[in-house]
């Protein structure tokens, strides 16, 4: 169901908390940790604290109210966050009244929220990515009653219209235009921690980027864990088809999609608005083995995943193409991991992002028999990347000389010179020194040196 936040009993809540903390210039301060989409998650939760009257700081140590928006999708992710979140005991030996908040993925998790209730009693609420709205609901508690709250275990996912955003950057957004995920596969707990798949409606996405464009954002991307299976009255071809007709200077990208319904009509889309739409294109393979693919419930084979790709550059023959590999998967032998590197000698991607498996309690990976010693999943990696990076060099390579127009993201003091950090439109960090300021702004640069991670270039 899609619910406006603004006829149910939030906006009570928010206007509670603002009564109860006027006047006593409190602070909040959010920490986001794993993906694009937490980022999103917590530019609302920004927006909701500003709603009910806390300034934002990015110093924990000064905030009446801490937000860490946590991830779960490996080991390593959780135990950074716990080990955050453990840093803030020492605040509230000073600041009784600190409220200390544990939302996204891994306050979805009933072991995770058992393991805070009894082993961290500075935290004051735990809340489900998926109950986020309820944020000032909790705060409002945590003032008035005193008491510590572990929200989880919703069944019932809607999609929540009305939050605002308070955006980290004044040039790119995040639009999220799903949430959730129906595919379950068997290595991933977002399905568990996100809940079941569920679309915006187009017009309110279509209107977000349209007032986002009017703004002056640069760059708008499309999120869901699986942008393909958007359903509301457009498929996810036409959705991104009627975004990259509206008029204006931006540049749209959209992830993630699955391989197993990266259709033509969204192929063809891709190819028809490169003036819009990036020349970059996210395709998660995860493994080269079919017996693998298939143990992992990924539904397809390596075969229809080469054909996508063949249709990718048909369409679009310049387009940077990137992936996810999961290296040691349950049963994953020395000829499986060889399925996968062949596959990567053969699609030659601009970029992969690879990742150890991690067993993720209550999925169907986590109890499967054979899991691989960290040692040899070690060993395959260093393989993996070595090889990688030799073809994100050539890749890169390619560029050299080559002038390319970029978005200006950031800038850093080198040796008294100002560095940029930008990105071409297939998403390649590029820096150059320049004098003026360039941030949030397209400008065209020469490329004269690349390396496999990123490239130099000059202002032509
Ligand atoms: N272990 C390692 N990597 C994982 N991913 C998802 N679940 C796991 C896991 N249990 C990776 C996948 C996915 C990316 C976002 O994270 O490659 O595409
Ligand atoms: Fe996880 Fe698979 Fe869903 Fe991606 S598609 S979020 S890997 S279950």
């Amino acid at each position: 169901m899609n619910v406006n936040i603004s006829s149910t009993a939030a906006g009570g809540f928010v206007s509670g908390v603002k009564a109860l903390i006027s006047g006593q210039n409190k602070l909040a301060c959010v920490i986001t940790l794993g993906c694009q989409q937490n980022e999103a998650d917590s530019e609302k939760i920004r927006a909701m604290a500003v709603d009910m009257g806390y300034g934002l700081t990015d110093s924990p140590e000064c905030a009446d109210l801490i937000v860490v928006n946590t991830c779960a999708i490996r080991r390593h992710a959780e135990l950074k966050a716990l080990s955050i979140v453990g840093n803030f005991k020492a605040y509230k030996k000073d600041k009784p009244e600190l409220i200390v908040a544990i939302c996204g993925c891994m306050a979805a998790e009933p072991h995770v929220a058992e393991s805070i209730k009894k082993s961290y009693h500075h935290v004051t609420f735990t809340l489900e990515p998926s109950m986020l709205h309820r944020f000032p609901e909790l705060v409002h508690r945590s003032i008035t009653e005193h008491r510590r709250t572990f929200v989880f275990g919703n069944e019932e996912w809607d999609v929540i219209e009305g939050i605002g955003s308070v955006r980290t950057s004044s040039h790119k957004a995040w639009v999220s235009i799903m949430y959730g995920c129906n595919n379950f596969c068997s290595y991933c707990i977002v399905p568990y921690v996100r809940g079941r798949e569920r679309s915006r409606n187009s017009a309110d996405v279509i209107a977000e980027c349209r007032a986002l464009i009017e703004q002056g954002y640069k760059e708008i991307t499309l999120l869901g864990q699986n942008v393909n299976s958007y359903k509301s009255d457009m498929t996810f071809a036409e959705l991104l088809e009627a975004v990259a007709r509206i008029p204006g200077d931006f540049v749209l990208r959209f992830m993630t999609s699955h391989p197993k319904d990266a259709s033509d009509e969204l192929i063809r889309v891709f190819g028809q608005y490169t003036g819009k739409i990036a020349p970059a294109f996210h395709l998660p393979l995860q493994s080269g083995s079919d017996r693998i693919l298939k143990e992992m419930n990924r539904t397809y084979d390596t075969a229809k995943y080469l054909a996508t790709i063949d249709k990718i550059r048909a369409a679009v023959p310049d387009a940077a193409i990137t992936t996810d590999i999961i290296v040691g998967f349950p049963g994953e032998t020395d000829e499986d991991f060889e399925a996968t590197m062949s596959i990567l000698e053969r699609v030659r991607f601009d970029m992969v992002f690879s990742f150890n498996y991690s067993k993720r309690e209550g999925t169907r990976a986590a109890k499967m028999e054979n899991q691989v010693p960290e040692e040899v999943k070690k060993e395959r990696m260093t393989r993996l990347l070595d090889v990688q990076c030799e073809i994100s060099r050539e890749k890169n390579d390619a560029y050299l000389g080559r002038t390319v127009r970029v978005i200006v993201d950031s800038a850093e003091q080198k040796s008294g010179k100002t560095v940029y950090s930008a990105r071409t439109a297939t998403n390649k960090l590029v820096h150059f020194g320049a004098e003026s300021n360039y941030i949030g702004k397209f400008i065209d640069v020469k490329i004269i040196r690349t390396g496999a991670f990123d490239m130099l270039a000059e202002i032509v």
